[in-house]
């Protein structure tokens, strides 16, 4: 048996209500969780939410409650948002909890034993809503927070520092001998980049609010909330020296959006390595989910898409499948209802359901819906063989990308298996083989095989749709095998028992009923299209885009078509999808055996990408260093030479580089380009 697995999910601020990008992580979690407990892996899995900290405290104010009260309500909110979504944790750990709030005393005690904790006066820029500090050149122009574009405010207060400097060298060497501790590859490389360019140590406790976790010592003062926050993985687990801790530390995997990777990727394991204690397996920070191009979040409550909604008219397993399938995990993913509706129809309706419910009515008519025997003599021949073969196939290679934090390539395997045992079905039609008596066990074996494929599919997927395996498991008659996994093909499945049919396990989605969805999910008011967003940037003649009549059954209906564009031109809508940025180069490398690629790590203001670039003709690595450029940032990741390019540097110059992008003036990185 492999060694334990212990899964989390960052532990979500109380401030408001779940979304879809909370929902997102946990339901990955979840998913990873239940692949790894069906392999027969020792796991654990941990969410839960973070209460402390300025930002809960002023929400809490507005409202008139205590923080500890407004707390209450909301995480009841996440239960039984994770409740509705079938996420099966094992913990929920809230950081209001005693058991949170010792361990968290504990560990910095143990930094303070190393020398790590010292008292001084900081003063800087802070901004509530990330609950981080910041540097004048990390923020956009008017003094903003880049992620939050609200006013950041400057404070000066005593507080006590972490030695966060002492760990720049320790961190790399960590990241050097260990190639799989961040994932995936291209935010490892952000966070070598950013250890260096090197580490000031950081304020960890704050004088000026009371709501937080007092410091050992100097009650004054309360813990700064993401060492608060980030101690939860340790604290769920009793702390160091527990025995949950020795059971599942070892095992650790931080699954995170990557938004808050520096958090995880340097101040926790400096944290860690500071009090002596050992760092998590994995760290893997995903990307956002974004609606027309803006993150999907509370501070932009245009982007709110409701996953209890979701959940409640499609069921849980529809939105999983499609947030798990959609985009790989790690890049960024543009939602919209039409693309759910889409999935839903021809992978779950058409696909899985169709092989379900042709299996089932073949099976009834044929042998009087008892399972018969498999002839085993018969796998090694024509379609039979294939089918075997190719299930075999996909079912390590689910595993392989199951492993790899890869869900939406394990249900790409997964479906070419579907797909395959719907056309094994034509092949083998059982209807012919029906007609001639001699043919009966081949009959029989065909109506095994079918069943069997479908068992496969059902245990393979279960983990992304634990709800609709289960109903499938028991329309095959084999409740007991639930939490399963397949391992020899045509041998899961008994002989002898009963199958029932039952009503279509993900019924299509027809277009009255999308009017009737869309018209449900879309504000009123909003003037959002399918895609659900509002458009705050674009002049109101220009939209809706001029594509949107046949993708918007109901909510576009009243709205006024767009001016086409004059041919050979596009509207400005077409111009307004680019993210084009102003981003600073950090650093620049040569690619082994690309003469004309250079390797770069840019900065965008609070987050690095990594880019392959055209430039190693035109400009030396060392050239480039420090510059600004402009950068289109939204461009889908592609890998070049082996090496995952986030987006392109623009330059002049058509076949060759003649010039690189360049800015008059210094502007902060990140700064938007229009
Ligand atoms: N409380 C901190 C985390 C502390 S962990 C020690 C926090 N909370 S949060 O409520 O803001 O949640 C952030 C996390 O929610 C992201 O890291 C990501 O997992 C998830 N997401 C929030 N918005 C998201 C998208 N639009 N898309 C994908 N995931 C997103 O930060």
């Amino acid at each position: 048996m492999s060694a334990p697995f212990y899964i989390t999910t960052p532990i979500y601020y109380v401030n408001d209500v779940p979304h879809l990008g909370h929902a997102y992580t946990t339901i990955v979690a979840d998913a990873l969780a239940r692949y790894h407990r069906a392999r027969g892996t020792d796991t654990r899995f941990l969410t839960g939410t973070d209460e402390h900290g300025q930002k809960i405290e002023e929400v809490a104010q507005k409202r008139g409650l205590e923080p500890k009260a407004h707390a209450d309500e909301v995480v009841e909110r996440f239960r039984a948002t994770w409740q509705n979504l079938d996420i099966a944790h094992d913990d929920f750990i809230r950081t209001t909890e005693p058991r949170h709030e010792a361990v968290v005393a504990e560990v910095w005690r143990r930094m303070a034993a190393a020398g790590d904790v010292y008292l001084g006066e900081y003063e800087g820029l802070y901004c509530v809503s990330c609950e981080a500090f910041y540097t004048e050149g990390q923020l956009d122009a008017g003094e903003l927070c880049p992620t939050h574009k609200r006013a950041v405010t400057r404070v000066k207060e005593p507080s006590y520092f972490f030695r966060l400097s002492r760990y720049q060298e320790p961190l790399l060497a960590h990241i050097d001998a260990n190639p799989d501790f961040i994932q995936p590859e291209s935010r490892r490389n952000e966070i070598v980049a950013f250890l260096r360019t090197g580490l000031r140590d950081i304020s960890i406790s704050r004088t000026t609010f009371r709501w937080g976790i007092p410091a050992p010592g100097d009650p004054a003062h309360v813990i700064y909330v993401w060492v608060d926050a980030l101690t939860n993985y340790v604290s769920a687990l009793g702390g160091p020296g527990a025995p949950l801790y020795e059971r599942y530390w070892p095992g650790a995997c931080h699954l995170l959006g990557k938004d808050i990777l520096r958090f995880h990727a340097v101040y926790w394991p400096a944290m860690l390595l500071s009090a002596g204690l050992p760092l998590p397996r994995t760290l893997f920070a995903h990307g956002w989910w974004t609606l027309r191009g803006e993150k999907i979040s509370k501070s932009l409550p245009a982007t709110r898409v409701d996953p209890n909604q979701l959940a409640a008219d499609l069921g849980p397993d529809a939105l999983r499948y499609f947030l798990l399938r959609e985009v790989p995990l790690g890049v960024d993913g543009d939602f919209s209802y039409e693309s759910l509706i889409g999935r839903v129809n021809s992978d779950l309706a058409n696909d899985l359901g169709n092989l379900l419910h042709r299996t089932l009515a073949m099976t009834d008519k044929y042998v009087g819906g008892i399972v018969p025997a498999a002839a085993p003599e018969l796998d090694a021949t024509g379609a039979h063989a294939e089918l075997a073969a190719l299930a075999e196939r996909v079912r390590a290679e689910t595993e392989r990308h199951f492993d790899a934090f890869a869900p939406s390539r394990a249900l790409e395997s997964i479906w070419e298996l579907v797909r395959a045992a719907n056309r094994y079905v034509d092949v083998a039609a059982p209807w012919t083989l029906a007609k001639d008596p001699t043919r009966r066990r081949e009959l029989e074996h065909v109506i095994h095989t079918f069943l069997e494929a479908a068992l496969w599919a059902a245990l393979l997927a279960a983990p992304v749709i634990p709800r609709k395996a289960g109903v499938l498991l028991e329309q095959l008659g084999v409740p007991e095998l639930v939490g399963g996994w397949p391992s020899r093909w045509n041998c899961e499945l008994p002989a002898g028992r009963t199958t029932t049919r039952g009503a279509p396990l993900f019924p299509r989605i027809d277009e009255d009923r999308q009017a009737e969805l869309l018209a449900r999910w879309l504000p009123p008011e909003s003037g959002a299209d399918a895609g659900g967003a509002r458009q705050t940037d674009a002049p109101a003649t220009t939209k809706p885009a001029a594509t949107a009549a046949t993708e918007r059954p109901t909510a576009t209906k009243q709205k006024p078509p767009a001016p086409a564009a004059p041919p050979g031109m596009i509207p400005y809508d077409d111009f307004a999808r680019l993210d084009l940025r102003v981003a600073r180069v950090l650093t620049a490398e040569r690619i082994p055996g690309a003469d004309k690629l250079l390797r770069l790590a840019l900065e965008l203001g609070g987050e690095t990408r990594q880019v392959v670039a055209g430039l190693a003709e035109a400009y030396s690595p060392e050239a480039l260093i420090g510059r600004s450029v402009i950068f289109l940032a939204n461009l889908a990741p592609r890998r070049i030479r082996g090496v995952e390019s986030q987006g392109m540097i623009l330059a002049a110059g058509e076949d060759q580089v003649l010039a690189l992008s360049a800015l008059d003036r210094d502007v902060p990185p990140g700064t938007k380009v229009r």
